[in-house]
């Protein structure tokens, strides 16, 4: 599977991100690879009404309904069409406690969680909380020229038998071979923004990618 982080690119934006998707959508079609859109709060009602598929948010907060002036609500969310939520990107950081209500929270109102980790002692930990789905992702290596895969290849396949949870990597993935690697490693899924948000041809980058789990073991 691959989730699609949008981040704020003004590509993945507005109108403009209901045309990267339809896009998205056609290359799920075609090769029978879950792709999951990682939204903008803002544009997830629309997402959600215009392409209906699964769409997921950057970020929740821990909170019920009520006075929380300019945070995220789980039950917001829910009713906006999202049907899971990531948590604690390297751009959203949050702490441990934060982390670990925030999965409560979101399973309370029925949404499901991905918890991205920049290291194995946290994801050792976070694994106990049983989100949905875990992530692996050096900071450092975000929208950089090196990827995750190749560089953390072995903390990957020690993570992936540690953890309970599906192992999703993400940082610099941008290539069929990213994938390829990912998949042989023990994780089932990437991560990833720039290589297609920023592509000049983001379907042809997609379905690169996305024949990456077509053709892993070859
Ligand atoms: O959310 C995943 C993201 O941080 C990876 O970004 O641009 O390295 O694919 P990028």
């Amino acid at each position: 599977m691959i989730f699609l982080s949008l981040k704020t690119y003004k590509e993945a934006s507005g109108e403009a991100v209901i045309k990267l998707l339809s896009m998205a959508k056609q290359v799920s079609e075609e090769t029978g690879v879950p792709i999951i859109p990682c939204a903008q709060a803002t544009d997830i009602y629309r997402i959600k009404q215009e392409l209906k598929i699964e769409v997921w948010a950057q970020h929740l907060d821990p909170i019920d309904p009520g006075r929380n002036f300019g945070w995220i609500s789980p039950y917001s969310l829910k009713l906006a069409g999202a049907e899971g939520a990531v948590i604690n990107h390297a751009e959203h950081a949050v702490d441990k406690d934060t982390i670990k209500q925030t999965i409560d929270m979101a399973k309370k109102y029925g949404l499901k969680t991905l918890v991205i980790c920049e290291t194995i002692k946290l994801a050792k930990q976070v694994t106990l909380w049983q989100p949905d789905y875990i992530a692996y992702e050096r900071a450092d290596l975000i929208a950089g020229t090196i990827s995750m895969i190749d560089e953390e290849e072995a903390s990957v396949k020690q993570l992936a038998q540690i953890i309970k949870q599906p192992l999703i990597v993400g940082a610099g993935i941008s290539t069929q071979d990213h994938v390829k690697k990912t998949l042989r490693a023990g994780g089932q899924g990437v991560i990833l923004a720039s290589a297609v948000v920023k592509a000049d041809n983001p379907k042809a980058k997609l379905r690169e990618l996305a024949n990456g789990f077509k053709y892993h073991a070859g």
